[in-house]
């Protein structure tokens, strides 16, 4: 079996240059690098990761822990770290919790056995504090959740405004029996941003909170179905339904369909995100979208600057959403 100092040798160069070459460093000039390739190929050379993980005490490995797998908005944000993560010479382990908040500190935990580097947490299930104390002195980022007052970095979007804007323009189409269907609320500070500012844009727009049309759900879109079901069997029917997701808004729109009810036209239904399936479905989805790719490159990029000790220009960075018109919200409502 090949050894480094075989390939070294072949290429004309050191062991050092072999090793910066195989770790993805950009220190070693095109022509060096492409002959160290060209001698790996040739010499079928396999590196021994064990060995130099302790030798170096680093895996080139970061966990990226997820909610639920199954939910399609995360793997656009995967595949954001996944690029960064490449390029910089680091492997990406997946971790799906399922909602489990034990996994949650399990996988924060293989960081501190030396198991994988870093962690990015795309879900904070855990009370706040259960989180800080399992990930102190660890490379860790949050995305797409919260964690207050703490140095732990933070990638997100303004789901407080995003939902605001989603309210505003229910109501310049005329809609004012809107109701939402939630995310968990319980330890989850983003879908209580995206609550709060449901109630606000109601608020600014001088319509009354109705209890009946606030429905919780868990953002899976078998939940979206029973909860847009319950909606329309309200004796008083909402005329436009958002949900906290896309997916809930999908299942909502299968329950309206069964029910008889054609969607926009008896009503309207918006969701949050902009999965890919929203712009397919029929009728294609109004949502808020989310730069989930750069959500997921900005949360990697994080991770490996506090992975390598390197300063960061800002503890918690919030990136543009944007509000996608599609037809699920119709034109302007006719009845009310
Ligand atoms: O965890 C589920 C939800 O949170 C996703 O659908 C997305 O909205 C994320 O921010």
């Amino acid at each position: 079996m090949a050894k480094m100092t075989d390939v070294a040798k072949l290429a004309g160069v050191s062991p050092s240059t072999v090793s910066r070459v195989l770790a993805g460093g950009d220190a070693v000039t095109a022509d060096k690098k492409q002959k160290v390739l060209m001698a790996v190929e040739k010499l079928n050379y396999r590196p021994n990761r064990l060995a130099r993980n302790l030798r170096k005490l680093e895996t080139k490995t970061v966990v990226v822990v997820v909610p639920d797998i199954s939910n399609p908005f995360f793997y656009e944000i995967i595949r954001g770290m996944e690029r960064v993560a490449q390029a910089k010479g680091y492997h990406v382990l997946l971790g799906d919790t399922q909602l489990n908040k034990q996994m949650e500190i399990e996988y924060i935990e293989l960081v501190r056995d030396k198991l994988a580097d870093g962690v990015i947490l795309l879900v904070a299930q855990n009370p706040q504090e259960h989180i800080i104390e399992a990930s102190k002195g660890l490379p860790i980022v949050v995305a797409c959740a919260f964690i207050d007052g703490d140095d732990i970095p933070t990638v997100n979007i303004d789901h407080f405004n995003s939902a605001i804007d989603m309210v505003n323009h229910l109501v310049s189409l005329g809609h004012r029996r809107i109701a939402y269907i939630s995310g968990p609320l319980k330890n989850n500070r983003l879908s209580s941003f995206r609550f709060e500012g449901y109630c606000q844009g109601l608020f600014q727009n001088q319509i009354e909170i109705e209890k009946q049309f606030i429905v919780e759900g868990n953002f899976t879109i078998e939940c979206g179905y029973d909860k847009g079901r319950e909606l329309m069997e309200l004796p008083t029917k909402p005329t436009a339904i958002f949900a906290a997701n896309d997916e809930m808004a999908i299942g909502a729109i299968k329950a309206i369909k069964e029910l008889g009810y054609k969607v926009p036209e008896d009503i309207a239904v918006v969701g949050f995100d902009d999965i890919k399936l929203s712009a397919y479905i029929e009728p294609p989805l109004t949502t808020v979208a989310q730069p989930k790719q750069q959500i997921g490159a900005e949360a990697m990029e994080v991770l490996l600057r506090c992975i390598n000790n390197e300063t960061l220009s800002s503890q918690e960075i919030i990136l543009d959403s944007e509000l996608i018109v599609r037809e699920s919200c119709g034109s302007h409502l006719r009845h009310t």
